[in-house]
């Protein structure tokens, strides 16, 4: 037997599985935070046929209430303090969507706890939050997703695949940018954290960490150092307050000299030629266009481009059935602690060039991936 899958059958007599009418194991999961992210996890955690929700957890009645509702087919407890949560022998899986600077405290927690954690990503906003983490996934037995749901879709597989198989030669510069044409809604419902960088770790980490996920996957590696320069040029203390940016470029270093170029701002009109997110990957003997809806090869001999796979290919909700897969038959989960770890510190590494305006390296953040 699987030694995963062992595991599991041998914890469960400490955490008893749910079982449903046809005894089918159903695994006891609870949410933590069903605001925006939290209520689409939940919708989908509910359409798995493995899952039952037995806990919602918010320190928002409404939301609380929501959450019940949405999941009142499994008649879930509801919770507002989240260490009770992890203290319910039911629950075997927790899935966190709280604001980024809780992330890694509540992971780690409910690692201890003997739970199987899907924790959005970014899985810490410092070094030290995100080492921490990875310490605790690595000492524990349960399973750890990170929310880098990307790594799920089988048309980025596919053509990150065919990339490393050399369809473009040797990779050598990837030219990137996360833009949007407006910041989020600044009397939102997440504006009490987002627009504070201590809270959310700013657009690099919150939003760009799955933009540069995607690029340490292509270049097999993460980034040497980093420089670059940030600012906050359309929204000046608006909201009041504000420490995050709305704008940077920056520079990243890689193993063996690549190179990568990001650009992230929320000030590119919707009209204007390439807006929103694009990946462009160069290598020896063409390009790829990597996030176009059919991604794209061109080659530098002038031949026909080649489609390398289409987004027709994707599974909606695909990494969370795959984190259920992973906990009841062993199955190697598409991204793990090293591979949400690694996007954290991409990110922070950005952050700590801009912010300190000089040029930081790796070793710099003194972290073990
Ligand atoms: N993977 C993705 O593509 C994706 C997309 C959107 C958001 N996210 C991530 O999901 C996380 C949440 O984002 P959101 O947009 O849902 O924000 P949100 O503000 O809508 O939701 C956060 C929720 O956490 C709750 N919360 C705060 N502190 C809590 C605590 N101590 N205990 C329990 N609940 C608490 C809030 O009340 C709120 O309901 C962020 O990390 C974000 O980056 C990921």
């Amino acid at each position: 037997m699987d030694v995963k899958r062992r595991e599991f059958l041998l914890s469960s007599a400490l955490y008893p599985i749910a079982l449903s009418a046809q005894s089918a194991p159903r695994v006891g999961t609870a949410s933590i935070g069903v605001g925006n992210r939290g209520s689409y996890l939940l919708k989908t955690i509910l359409e798995q046929s493995n899952a039952k929700v037995v806990a919602v957890c918010d320190i928002k009645r409404d939301r609380l209430d929501r959450a019940a509702s949405t999941a009142s087919r499994d008649n879930p407890r509801t919770y507002v303090d989240w260490q009770k949560v992890l203290e319910q022998k039911d629950v075997q899986a927790v899935f966190i969507a709280t604001p980024p600077y809780l992330h890694s405290e509540m992971a780690i927690a409910a690692l201890k706890a003997g739970k199987h954690v899907y924790c959005e990503k970014p899985i810490g906003v410092t070094a030290d939050q995100v080492s921490q983490l990875i310490a605790a996934a690595k000492a524990s037995d349960r399973i750890f997703v990170p929310g880098q749901q990307l790594r799920s879709l089988k048309s980025l597989q596919t053509a990150i695949r065919k990339i490393h198989e050399g369809v473009i030669g040797d990779v050598m510069t990837i030219d990137a940018q996360r833009h949007a044409s407006a910041d989020i809604a600044h009397d939102g419902s997440s504006s009490d954290w987002y627009f504070d960088v201590s809270k959310s770790g700013g657009y690099l980490l919150e939003q760009s960490v799955h933009n540069l996920d995607l690029c340490n996957w292509v270049m097999g590696s993460h980034p040497t150092g980093a420089a670059g320069f940030g600012a906050t040029l359309r929204y000046k203390n608006d909201p009041p307050g504000r420490t995050i940016f709305d704008c940077g470029t920056l520079s990243y270093d890689y193993p063996k000299s690549l190179k990568l170029s990001f650009s992230q701002n929320v000030f590119h009109p919707r009209g204007l030629s390439n807006p929103g997110q694009y990946i462009h990957v160069f290598g020896t003997k063409g390009a790829v266009d990597l996030l176009a809806p059919e991604a794209t090869a061109y080659p530098l001999s002038g031949e026909q481009p080649t489609v390398l796979s289409t987004k027709a290919e994707d599974q909606q909700g695909a990494h969370i059935a795959a984190f259920y897969a992973s906990i009841l038959a062993g199955a190697q989960p598409p991204a793990d602690v090293t591979i949400g770890a690694t996007a954290a510190l991409t990110s922070i590494l950005g952050n700590d060039a801009m912010f300190q305006r000089r040029v930081v390296n790796w070793s710099d953040l003194g972290v073990d991936v």
